[in-house]
């Protein structure tokens, strides 16, 4: 089918308000699709789509909704109306690495570790309400097909050493978690959280008509870098140049996820494309992915 035939698809990008998630709202509403996007910053978030609409063609939808991804009761109430929007993709995108306060708007958000919540548990929860909301709304009728594309990163292959020991209660997580300056702490839970978010892109792919994958997107310079403490900047510019991932425009890097997750239809089956090699993660194996899905699924029960 050409181009100008194809249905316009309903996209939704979390996290769209900077960095990749904007590149790729950018190209996905210049090639025509209905895009919706997610922020925590309702300014940042209005700017977004007053410059998306000089692009948008007539009878073309952009959206936005406004919310905390890691604050989960906050996630659990902008799902009402995100199940009702007709969505053919959902791209996890939003993320932090070494958050900032500011990820954490308020007094009473629950003691979870910033960068599990943000990277893997809110993200969840909206996936578990788009599959339940879907399934009692369209009863017996046959599932539209849904696929999810969930953003990992390289750093995803040095985890799996805590990716079972997560404690099972959010109140033990800032201290399993806790950022320490001078520790290596805020970059295991960064890569436990992209492995958590390939383990969830798996577990997403079994349900009926529902396809999903994991992809690393490439090194673009972006916000998610202005957090990290200089100890942290410091030992990365220690690091022999061989070592150093090449960085890239954020145009190219959202261009090829779209390119090979969000336009290829074939290889939606759960796999982690990575440099653009469709792999199984092999630092992860059934048992472990079993169990981490238990808890991952035990802690967002209490958030449906
Ligand atoms: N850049 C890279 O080299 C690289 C490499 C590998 C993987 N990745 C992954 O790519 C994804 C996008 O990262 P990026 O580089 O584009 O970073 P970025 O420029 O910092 O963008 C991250 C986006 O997520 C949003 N966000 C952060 N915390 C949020 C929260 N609690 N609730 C809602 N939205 C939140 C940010 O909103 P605000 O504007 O409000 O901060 C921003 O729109 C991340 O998952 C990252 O881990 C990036």
């Amino acid at each position: 089918m050409a181009d100008s035939q194809r249905p316009a698809e309903h996209i939704l990008i979390t996290g769209a308000t900077g960095g990749i998630g904007k590149a790729m709202a950018e190209q996905l509403v210049r090639e025509g699709a209905n895009v919706y996007v997610t922020g925590r910053d309702n300014e940042k978030l209005k700017a977004l789509v007053d410059h998306l609409d000089t692009m948008r063609r007539e009878g073309q939808t952009i959206l936005p909704f406004c919310f905390d991804i890691g604050h989960l009761t906050k996630v659990k109430d902008a799902m009402t109306a995100i199940s009702k929007l007709p969505l053919d993709t959902v791209i996890f995108n939003a993320g932090v690495m070494f958050p900032s306060p500011r990820a954490v708007h308020d007094d009473n958000h629950p003691a979870l570790e910033d960068t599990i919540k943000v990277n893997v548990l809110g993200h969840f929860v909206m996936a578990r309400h788009l599959v339940r909301d879907r399934e009692e709304r369209e009863g017996d009728r046959v599932l539209p097909h849904l696929r999810f594309v969930v953003i990992s990163s390289t750093m995803a292959n040095h985890a799996s050493q805590y990716l079972t020991r997560w404690p099972r209660e959010a109140d033990s997580f800032n201290k399993f978690f806790s950022r320490h300056l001078f520790t290596s702490d805020g970059w295991l839970s960064y890569m436990d959280s992209k492995l958590g978010s390939i383990v969830m892109a798996q577990h997403l792919n079994e349900k009926p008509n529902t396809s999903a994958v994991a992809i690393y997107p490439g090194v673009a310079s972006t916000e998610i870098f202005s957090a990290m403490p200089w100890v942290q900047r410091k030992l990365l510019s220690w690091l022999p140049a061989s070592w150093r991932p090449t960085m890239e425009n954020v145009d190219t890097v959202a261009n090829r996820v779209i390119g090979e997750a969000v336009r290829s239809n074939g290889i939606f089956d759960g796999h982690w494309i990575c440099d653009g090699t469709k792999v199984i993660p092999t630092n992860v194996d059934t048992t472990q992915k079993d169990k981490f899905m238990r808890f991952i699924e035990h802690l967002t029960d209490q958030f449906m």
